[in-house]
């Protein structure tokens, strides 16, 4: 008896005060991708800096080995005591669902990759202008979110507010340490898959806010991978779906090189059934002037490549309220017209009373509300539907048929 009392104790101090060690290990976990996400996933965590074990080991549901991989590390900006691992699973079966673990912390996570056609129904989530508010307000607006059981979230720009329109003034680190946890604790759908991140970036990731570079939005390129430290990329979601998201001249400007881009990806992709884009400022404000210079260079360069190629469905983002367009091409409304929806209004603190279609001719519907997206794909139909944290239904639209 004495025995099994020793063995006992030995395993509440060895065993118990591990496990709690292990759990603290992780700040955050977040999922995104790079490529394919049909057949790959993107997996970062951030741990202490005492924290320096790469392995990550996952396989697939109902499967009994485990895989292995090594993620590569780097330091959290701003000398912050935390490191950032970040490794991308390739060769994975569409539409499965994954099981993972990370260095010595034994819990399981889930992802599930998406699918490779469009035969069931896909729904996924946008919405920008994140954390504006207080932690409760963004926890809010995140848990209804995810009760909507998205494959993904698209947030385009405006994630942490870590930075302000000062470029002298460094980022806030908290806000992104904040962000990080909460993003942990709330994307999960009710069956425990950890819902990726596809994000974009806005005036608030950059010191400076307009017209910077790379080396002004520290964190975000640090946190999120990024083909070749450009904060613009398009993802093929096999042969079904495009999403291009963009930088609307924050770290990068908006014409020259990346227009140029822009246009070839539309070119390459005009026969893509299902085509989006996302970036921050709006070429059709719902509440700043129509006549800004951002939102003036977004409609000269990039609205009539959109029209010419065929986008169905423009998400915009930074005016802090809702707002729907008619269908617009050569800058009136059209039938077979470009939809923009926005503008950015996740959990603000601030939330905007934005122009009504009386006010704008463009304006087909607009609301002073926080709200997220939930879009959903189905054979040619794309269904945008605007919900408030609490649930209540802002607009409900529906688009149909694949080439214009
Ligand atoms: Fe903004």
């Amino acid at each position: 008896m004495q025995t099994f009392l020793f063995i006992l104790s030995c395993c509440f101090i060895f065993l118990f005060p591990c496990s709690m060690w292990a759990d603290e290990e992780i700040l955050s976990i977040y999922l995104t991708w790079q490529h394919h996400p049909q057949s790959t996933m993107h997996v970062c965590w951030i741990t202490p800096q005492t924290q320096t074990q790469d392995l990550i080991e996952y396989q697939r549901e109902g499967e009994e080995v485990w895989h292995r991989e090594e993620s590569q590390h780097r330091p959290m900006p701003a000398q912050l005591p935390y490191l950032i691992h970040r490794v991308e699973l390739v060769g994975l079966m569409p539409s499965t669902g994954y099981r993972f673990r990370l260095g010595a912390d034994k819990h399981i996570y889930k992802f599930r990759t998406m699918p490779a056609d469009s035969n069931l129904p896909i729904r996924f989530v946008v919405g920008g202008d994140m954390y504006n508010g207080s932690m409760e307000m963004m926890e809010k607006t995140n848990r209804a979110a995810a009760a909507t059981n998205p494959l993904f979230v698209v947030i385009g720009g405006d994630i942490a507010y870590s930075a302000v329109g000062d470029r002298s003034i460094p980022e806030n680190p908290q806000k992104w340490i904040d962000w990080l946890r909460i993003w942990k604790q709330t994307m999960v759908t009710s069956e425990g898959y950890l819902i990726p991140i596809i994000p974009c970036i806005g005036n608030h990731e950059v010191r400076g806010g307009n017209g910077k570079t790379p080396q002004e939005a520290e964190f975000f390129f640090a946190l999120f991978p990024t083909p070749d430290l450009k904060s613009y990329k398009v993802l093929d979601f096999s042969s079904y779906m495009s999403l291009i998201i963009l930088d609307s001249g924050h770290a990068y400007p908006v014409r020259g090189v990346q227009t140029l881009w822009l246009k070839q990806v539309l070119r390459q992709r005009r026969q893509v059934p299902h085509k989006f884009a996302v970036y921050h400022i709006p070429a059709y404000p719902s509440y700043r002037s129509y006549y800004n210079k951002t939102s003036r260079a977004v409609r000269r360069q990039w609205v009539p490549l959109f029209e010419q190629y065929g986008l169905h469905v423009a998400f915009e983002n930074n005016d802090h309220a809702y707002k729907r367009t008619h269908p617009i091409c050569k800058g009136r409304p059209q039938k077979q017209g470009v939809l923009y929806v926005g503008d950015g209004a996740w959990s603000v603190a601030n939330i905007r009373t934005p122009k009504t279609p009386r006010q704008a001719w463009y304006i087909a519907k607009s609301s002073a509300t926080q709200f997220f997206i939930l879009v959903t794909i189905d054979g040619s139909h794309r269904r945008m539907q605007a919900f408030t944290p609490a649930g209540m239904i802002v607009d409900d639209v529906v688009q149909e048929g694949f080439n214009k």
